[in-house]
């Protein structure tokens, strides 16, 4: 099995952003059908895996003011997230030290304080408490020692993020080398302008294990192959210490699968027209679009009002999909205009569900208030409020291809409870999959021990 498969060194010699991390030991543990369906094995993900690892809770956007707040789920647990003093981030779990009210009923808001509905007991922005009625009435009074229970919380790459263990490693040795990655597309410069929840009949790992591999864009996104290599030998996947892990997709490349083979997709015809160059340059040999595509971004980037000091050529035309163990795929754009937040997180009490997010993150430069976005034809601004649709699968599309991902989802959770069904074989460009998998179980592993 090759597992050094990488981008071929000629046709990015030299690109920093494609060095291939080494191959990790693999533990090749069986990936069965019960780690889909069986509720004992949910509680062990939620006590050593889901309580241990680093989520992005959302935009720092969202608190961008003292008194500003959100509210987010992870599985049965609600949290809150609130800008306190000096615009200081903060998170606490969302539920009052009195008798246990869930304390904040929305998503978000803007606040001086947090007041429970049930007794009424009332709390600082930094979780102390402020107020209790008849406060003479306990045996000490509440407000001299009680305050929310807060939670690890950090910015960077413009999240808040946390984590519910206190003990567990900090955010920059979980995130580890991907770290530096994901500083090289600026996504601090990003907003969210959609954001969809969409709860799934599948568990969690059925979506996330979608993600990790190319090797469905053929079957499953046969309108892709106009645009983007799946080919087995283009594709480079990258397995990070720590679980995390990337795949790079040649873009602006059409697959050699694609038929006929010589003749430029009219999705890239018009790609090319917008750079000022024409297709008939480039029937019978295709794969000299994109790096003609490379230098005529770089040519014309000023022209174009584009900063693309900071990307390499492959950022210019290829797709990055990084996962962030367990589950929180991030899908970037060529470019880096676009990101995609592509995260499934479990059901608060059923494995065979879960909760699907789905973020469109813009980049807006500093200085740009508004841009142009050319797939929903519509232009963003800095400032317009984004509504969080939440709706179970099959009642709203999100879009064509992430539709296609979520669709077979149901298929293959069914076939998970199937007593055909033994264990999943993979391919080596399945080997994300492998490498989830087996990290989910060093969690376990470590938390049981
Ligand atoms: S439960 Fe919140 S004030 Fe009583
Ligand atoms: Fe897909």
């Amino acid at each position: 099995m090759n597992t050094e498969s990488r981008i071929p060194a000629e046709v990015y010699p030299g690109d920093s952003n494609l060095e291939k991390a080494p191959e990790p030991e693999m533990k090749y543990i069986p990936v069965t059908g019960e780690r889909y369906t069986d509720k004992g094995f949910m509680s062990l993900e939620w006590e050593h895996v889901w309580r241990k690892v680093w989520h992005i809770a959302g935009p720092v956007t969202d608190c961008a003011h003292e008194g500003d707040y959100f509210t987010t789920e992870l599985g049965p647990e609600s949290l809150l997230f609130v800008a306190g003093p000096q615009g200081r981030i903060q998170g606490f779990y969302n539920v009052c030290q009195h008798r246990g009210a869930r304390l904040v009923l929305n998503e978000k808001g803007s606040v001086s304080s947090f007041s429970c509905l049930y007794h009424g007991w009332r709390y600082y922005l930094d979780g102390r408490l402020a107020d209790a009625q008849d406060r003479e009435d306990f045996d000490s009074d509440p407000c001299s020692h009680v305050q929310l229970n807060k939670i690890r919380t950090q910015c960077f790459a413009g999240f808040v993020w946390y984590c519910l263990d206190d003990d567990a490693q900090d955010l920059d040795a979980f995130l580890g080398p991907i770290k530096s990655q994901l500083q090289t597309w600026k996504m601090e410069e990003a907003l969210r302008v959609e954001h969809f929840t969409v709860e799934l009949p599948c568990n969690w790992k059925v979506v996330i294990d979608n993600f990790q591999e190319g090797y469905h864009i053929r079957t499953l996104h046969p309108q892709l192959l106009e645009t983007v290599d799946e080919n087995k030998e283009a594709v480079q996947y990258d397995l990070y210490p720590g679980g995390h892990s990337r795949m790079v997709l040649l873009g602006c490349h059409p697959s050699p699968n694609l038929q006929p083979p010589d003749i430029v997709p009219q999705v890239l015809v018009q790609m090319l027209a917008k750079w000022g160059l024409s297709a008939d340059d480039f029937s019978g040999r295709l794969e000299q679009i994109r790096p003609a595509l490379q230098r005529q971004k770089r040519r014309l980037a000023d022209s174009f009002n584009k900063d693309f000091s900071h990307l390499t050529d492959s950022q210019l035309t290829d797709n990055y999909l990084y996962d962030l163990f367990p589950s929180c795929a991030l899908s970037v754009y060529p470019e880096g205009e676009y990101i995609w937040l592509l995260r499934s997180l479990p059901h608060p009490s059923d494995p065979t569900k879960c909760l699907f997010d789905y973020w469109t993150l813009a980049r807006f430069p500093a200085g740009q208030e508004s841009l142009y976005w050319e797939h929903m034809d519509m232009t963003l601004t800095r400032d317009q409020e984004v509504e969080h649709k939440r709706f179970k699968f099959g009642e709203q599309s999100i879009s064509y291809g992430i539709d296609q991902d979520i669709g077979i989802c149901e298929a293959v959770q069914q076939g998970m409870a199937s007593a055909g069904f033994k264990q999943a074989i993979f391919c080596h460009q399945e080997r994300r999959v492998q490498f989830l998998h087996d990290n989910i179980n060093r969690y376990i592993k470590a938390g049981t021990r």
